[in-house]
Parts: structure tokens; C-alpha cells; sequence
């Protein structure tokens, strides 16, 4: 079954009439991972950004996306609303920004789930805290008790990460969750988004630069280019068998990246374990 159909999605910017994505059309299976990769600039977090209905005003966008069925395209804000987070949540690449400056983090997570449940405090509380100890974040209170700019890049992925946990949403959106990270950072958080669709079994949207984590992840792939689908195909044919010329390059040229992200990894384990 198709968790999320997309359907010749065009995007574009209504201040310059810019056309950034045009007829993307791509279905998500119940319970898969799609990773949508390709250059800088070719519309991968815009198109994310027209799932969520979250593109600023002026970037306008037609076709329609299917929920389970239903056009959230024509859906009006309060209903949005009561989606995000709860049916598709969203981790992007900046902790930072995900999170209300001028408020400790505890905050942002409890408005949240506020939101969607309700459950009293002592509930909320426990819930939150298994959740952020099932990402492996230690010593909880203090963290809830932090403002952002108090925590680490990783930290920040990792709450976002205990939040989806808590919320559970069928979708998970991750725009390139370990971008902003350092490499021990990226290793844990890739674990973690495995372990959360192991745990709730839900589907995902992966955006990353990096093809040994696509590789590691994704179910399926879909290959971007100035806005529109060049190639897309399984995870294991694509890597076996690219067909388009820009797949073929950008496969050779990643997975050379990646081998020396793999060579670090191996290195700081053999420091580690001295
Ligand atoms: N808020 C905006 N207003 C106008 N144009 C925008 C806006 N955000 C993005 N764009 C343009 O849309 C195009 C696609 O941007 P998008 O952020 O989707 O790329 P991307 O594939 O996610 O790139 P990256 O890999 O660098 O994250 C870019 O050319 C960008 O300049
Ligand atoms: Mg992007």
C-alpha cells in the first residue's frame, strides 16, 4: 500500500516565476524508506518542505499529494496542523533551527506533544524521557532543561529523533539529519533513525549527500536533478546498475567519499578500543 503518493508535483517562485521542480511524481510505500538524493539546489528539501505545506508563501506549488489517500494539498491549515508532527514529522539538518531559541528544549518538545495528546504532565514526562533514554540521551531532566544553543549538533538530532519516538508519526521526514554533524555524531544518529523504524515500523523520507548512509537505509532511491527525476529505482539495483549518466557519477563519486567516511569510522574505533 501507498503510504504517500506524489503526483506531478511542480513547484516554483511566484516573486520570479522560477520553475525549481517540475512534474516530480513519486509514490512511498507503507513501512519503506525512500531516499531522495542529488545535487545542491535540485529541490529535494522544497519538494519535502510541499509535503509538510511548510514552503514560504511565495513558492507556489501544484499537482497533489496523497496521505493515505487524501489530497493534503487542498487540506486548509488547521487540519495541516493537526498532521504535522503526528502523521509526518520532520528532522531536519539544523537542530538549531528546529528549536525555539528563547525557550529551553523541554518546552518545545512538551507544546508539541501537547498538541496532538492528551495526556497529563506525570504521563507526558515519562513518555518523553523513555523516549530521549531510547536515543541513548543520558541524565534526561538536565537536558529538558536546556536552551539549544546549551546543547551539541548531535544532541539536537537526537531529540528531535526521541520526539518522532513519542509522537510517532507514520512518516518520518529527515532532510539530511547528519549533515551538521561530526562523523561518531552521524554513525549514532544513523543507528537511531534505524532503530526508530525498526521500533514503530514507520516509513521515511531520507535526503542525504551521503550514499553509504542511503545504502545502510533506503529501501528506494530517487535521483534529482535541476528539479526533476533523472533515474529512480531500488536501492540495490540503482548501486548495482545506474542507467543515467548523472546516477553512474554521482555513485562513483560518493561512494568514494563514503569509503573514506568507513576508513575514520575504523581508525577512531581502533583509537577507541586501545
Ligand atoms: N525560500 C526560497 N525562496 C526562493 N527560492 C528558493 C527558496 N528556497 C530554495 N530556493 C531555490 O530552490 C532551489 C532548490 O532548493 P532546495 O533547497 O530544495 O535544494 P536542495 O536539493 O535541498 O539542495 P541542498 O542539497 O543544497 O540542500 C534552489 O535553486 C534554491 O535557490
Ligand atoms: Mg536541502
Amino acid at each position: 500500500m501507498n503510504l504517500l503518493e506524489v503526483e506531478q508535483l511542480k513547484i516554483w517562485d511566484a516573486n520570479t516565476n522560477e520553475i525549481i521542480v517540475s512534474n516530480n511524481s513519486f509514490h512511498l510505500k507503507q513501512g519503506s524508506c525512500l531516499a531522495i538524493v542529488g545535487e545542491s539546489g535540485s529541490g529535494k528539501s522544497l519538494t519535502c518542505r510541499a509535503i509538510m505545506k511548510l514552503n514560504k508563501p511565495w513558492i507556489h506549488q501544484s499537482g497533489e499529494i496523497r496521505f493515505k489517500g487524501e489530497d493534503i494539498l487542498a487540506l486548509s491549515e488547521k487540519k495541516m496542523s493537526k498532521i504535522r508532527g503526528k502523521h509526518i514529522g520532520m528532522i531536519v539538518q539544523n537542530g538549531m533551527r528546529a528549536f525555539d531559541p528563547s525557550s529551553v528544549v523541554g518546552v518545545h518538545l512538551r507544546e508539541t506533544i501537547a498538541q496532538h495528546f492528551d495526556w497529563n504532565k506525570k504521563e507526558m514526562e515519562e513518555k518523553i524521557i523513555h523516549a530521549m533514554e531510547s536515543v541513548m540521551l543520558k541524565n534526561p531532566i538536565e537536558i529538558l532543561n536546556k536552551y539549544p544553543f546549551e546543547l551539541s549538533g548531535g544532541m539536537l538530532q537526537r531529540m528531535m529523533i526521541a520526539l518522532a519516538l513519542v509522537l510517532e508519526p507514520e512518516i518520518i521526514i529527515a532532510d539530511e539529519p547528519t549533515t551538521a554533524l561530526d562523523t561518531i555524531s552521524q554513525f549514532e544518529v544513523v543507528e537511531q533513525l534505524r532503530r526508530m523504524r525498526d521500533r514503530t515500523g514507520c516509513s521515511m523520507i531520507l535526503i542525504s549527500h551521503d550514499l553509504g548512509i542511503v545504502k545502510k537505509i533506503a529501501d528506494e532511491v530517487l535521483v534529482m536533478k535541476e528539479g526533476a527525476v533523472m533515474e529512480r529505482g531500488s536501492t540495490q539495483t540503482l548501486f548495482a546498475e545506474a542507467q543515467h549518466p548523472y546516477t553512474q557519477y554521482l555513485v562513483s563519486t560518493r561512494l568514494a567519499l563514503s569509503s573514506h567516511f568507513k576508513k575514520i569510522m575504523e581508525e577512531r574505533m581502533l583509537i577507541a578500543n586501545r
